[in-house]
This record gives C-alpha cells, sequence and structure tokens, in this order.
C-alpha cells in the first residue's frame, strides 16, 4: 500500500498516530538509506579525540600537543569528541531531560513559538524549513538564541536555569577550542576572538526530537548539510543517529559516554581560507526509540563581516577564496532556504 503525503504539524504527533505503518510520501528520501551499511562502523573508532584538560593545562608541552590535536582534527575531519571538558553528567542529562519535556509540552504550547521569522530568538518548528521544502525531515526543533541576550521559553519550569547555566559553560569550551584553534592556524590565540568579536558572539541553543520512524531506512532525520557557525557542539541521550562524512564515507558516530560531539562550521571554513572545511553530517533515525540532541552552535557577533583572517592570506601569499559577508545575512540566507549540501558556502565563493 502507498502512503499518502501529509502537511507536517510536528513530526512527534504524525509518529505518535496509532497504526502508523508507513512513512508518508513526502518524506521519502530515498529507497533504501541503509544505515548499517553506509555508516561505517569502524572508522568511528578512528575519529579524532581532544583532551580539553591537555588544551587548558598550565604545562606548554601538552597545550601545543593538544593544538597540534586539534588543528589535524579540523583538517582532517572537521569533527571530533571533546573529553575531560568539565561540564557536569548531571547538567547534560538535565539539558536532554528538559529538552524531552518541552517536546511533550501539549501542542497549543509548543506552536507559540513557530511559523515566525528565521532570526527570531525562539523558534519551533518541523523538519527544517517547510515553507521551502517538498520532502520533509524526520524531525521537531526548538532553536534559541542564548548569546548575546538570553531568551526562553517559560516552559518547562526547569528550562531558564538549566539551559543559562548549561549554555554560559558550554560558551567558555567553544571559547577556549577556538583559541586552540586560533593558535593552530599560526595566529595569537586572541585573534580569531577579536576579529569575529566573539564577546558579542551569537550562541545558538537547538533541541531536535526524532521520533520512532517505522520505516527508517526510507527518510531522514537531517539532510547532509554543514553548520553556519564556527563550532558546533553536540550532546544526545546516547541514541545513535549522526553520521559525519569522512573521505566520501558515511561514518556512524558512536559517542564516548559524557563527551562533546564537536564540527567545524562554514564560518571556520571562510575564516581559516578554506584550510579547515566546515563538516557535512547527517541524522537518520530509527524505529525503536526516540532520539533527542542538544546543539549549540557559537558563531561571530551578528554584524561581523566575516572574510579570511588577513595574515594567513599576507603570510601565505594565497588569494582569498570567499566574498566577505555579514554573518547576520548568511544566517538568514542559510535559514531561510532548503538546506542541502553545502549550498550556502558556495555562495560565498
Ligand atoms: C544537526 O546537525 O543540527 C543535528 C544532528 C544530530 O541531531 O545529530
Ligand atoms: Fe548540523
Amino acid at each position: 500500500m502507498k502512503a499518502t503525503a501529509l502537511k507536517p504539524s510536528n513530526i512527534k504527533q504524525l509518529a505518535g498516530s496509532p497504526n502508523l505503518r508507513f512513512v508518508p510520501s513526502n518524506y521519502v528520501h530515498s529507497t533504501n538509506l541503509n544505515h548499517d551499511d553506509d555508516g561505517d562502523g569502524d572508522d568511528s573508532n578512528s575519529i579524532p579525540i581532544i583532551d580539553f584538560s591537555l588544551l587548558t593545562s598550565c604545562d606548554p608541552n601538552q597545550r601545543s600537543t593538544a593544538i597540534h590535536q586539534l588543528g589535524k582534527a579540523c583538517q582532517d575531519w572537521g569533527f571530533f569528541m571533546v573529553v575531560n571538558h568539565g561540564i557536569p553528567d548531571n547538567l547534560m542529562k538535565a539539558v536532554i531531560d528538559c529538552t524531552d519535556e518541552f517536546f511533550n509540552l501539549p501542542d497549543e504550547e509548543k506552536q507559540e513559538f513557530s511559523g515566525k521569522h528565521v532570526l527570531d530568538p525562539i523558534r519551533y518548528g518541523t523538519s527544517f524549513n517547510t515553507s521551502t521544502e517538498n520532502l520533509f525531515f524526520w524531525r521537531d526543533f526548538l532553536k534559541v538564541f542564548v548569546h548575546p541576550h538570553f531568551h526562553s521559553p517559560t516552559k518547562p519550569q526547569a528550562y531558564r536555569d538549566v539551559v543559562l547555566e548549561y549554555s554560559k559553560k558550554l560558551r567558555e569550551v567553544a571559547r577556549k577550542l577556538l583559541g586552540g584553534v586560533s593558535e593552530s592556524l599560526g595566529l595569537e590565540e586572541s585573534y580569531l576572538d577579536k576579529a569575529l568579536d566573539l564577546e558579542s558572539g551569537l550562541q545558538v541553543f537547538v533541541g531536535n526530537y526524532y521520533p520512532p520512524c517505522p520505516q527508517p531506512e526510507l527518510t531522514m532525520g537531517m539532510p547532509p548539510h554543514s553548520d553556519h557557525g564556527l563550532l558546533t557542539l553536540l550532546i544526545s541521550n546516547q541514541v545513535g543517529g549522526l553520521q559525519v562524512q569522512h573521505q566520501g564515507k558515511w561514518i556512524n558516530v558512536n559517542a564516548l559516554p559524557n563527551s562533546l560531539l564537536v564540527n567545524t562550521g562554514d564560518h571556520l571554513e571562510i575564516f581559516s581560507n578554506g584550510k579547515y572545511k566546515s563538516n557535512v553530517h547527517r541524522a537518520v533515525v530509527n524505529n525503536k526509540v526516540t532520539r533527542i540532541s542538544v546543539v549549540t552552535a557559537n558563531g561571530p557577533s551578528l554584524e561581523t563581516i566575516v572574510r579570511p583572517a588577513s595574515p594567513l592570506i599576507e603570510k601565505e601569499n594565497s588569494p582569498s577564496a570567499y566574498i566577505p559577508m555579514k554573518y547576520k545575512d548568511y544566517l538568514e540566507l542559510q535559514q531561510s532556504n532548503q538546506l542541502d549540501a553545502k549550498s550556502c558556502l558556495d555562495r560565498v565563493k
């Protein structure tokens, strides 16, 4: 029997409908997105691991080893796991729990934040951008701007305090990582921070909800894409689903317990003049359990016009490979179109 097309309001509701045995046709992306064969489980073991405590160590040798590893991870993978980052396990769990609680709120309460402009500070939605898509993704989301101004839905009750504490701590980790990245490019530790005005940097907190799907091989939670910011930090409810592209293959990410998963974004590619390519990744779904991921995107300030770092152009005598663009304009362009590999970045080349 052929499943019929449905206009989505949210995927949680659709997936929860009794007797849903087929994926509606406007969610079908592939005839056989075979997750097991596609994702190479073995290569997951070679994903770089960065020990954050070495990066912040007072011992210059330890720190320079960590910076070297960080640069190599950015260049070879655009993706790495961070361990010993100092974010308490119970805070990470609380973040996942209150994200889950948000998606479990009655529909009317969630809808209060839906259908607004892509740059609105709190936005609930489904798929990626249903106003431009014909084919939808098996995902609901809540995007909240948490820096330079902190926003929060009023429910669930714990959300504000938990997310405020988590995003502050994560910002510190992201800035330290970016200091190391800056050094790995041969720049001063503070160069990137100052050039991109990270003091007023945009930080977006995104909760993703992927309910079980009756035919997971036919659809996707998120399409292959790169992120707009500098570094994106991700945690999940320990259910797999994230795949990263590496040397033309999809690699299943099996996160080390309590690690932060980090990927390089488009603005790091621009800033590094193409040395650190933004990572392409996607989310696949399963037919057993709900997957929740919490993604924190860390970018320049919205008003910064981003271009490749001038010392990189001068020192290496290589022409700038990207057209300067205000981060806010880039963000709006990416968020208001279909999410499709690196199509937004291609427009500034
Ligand atoms: C994302 O790329 O924003 C989400 C990926 C995931 O849920 O693993
Ligand atoms: Fe992403």
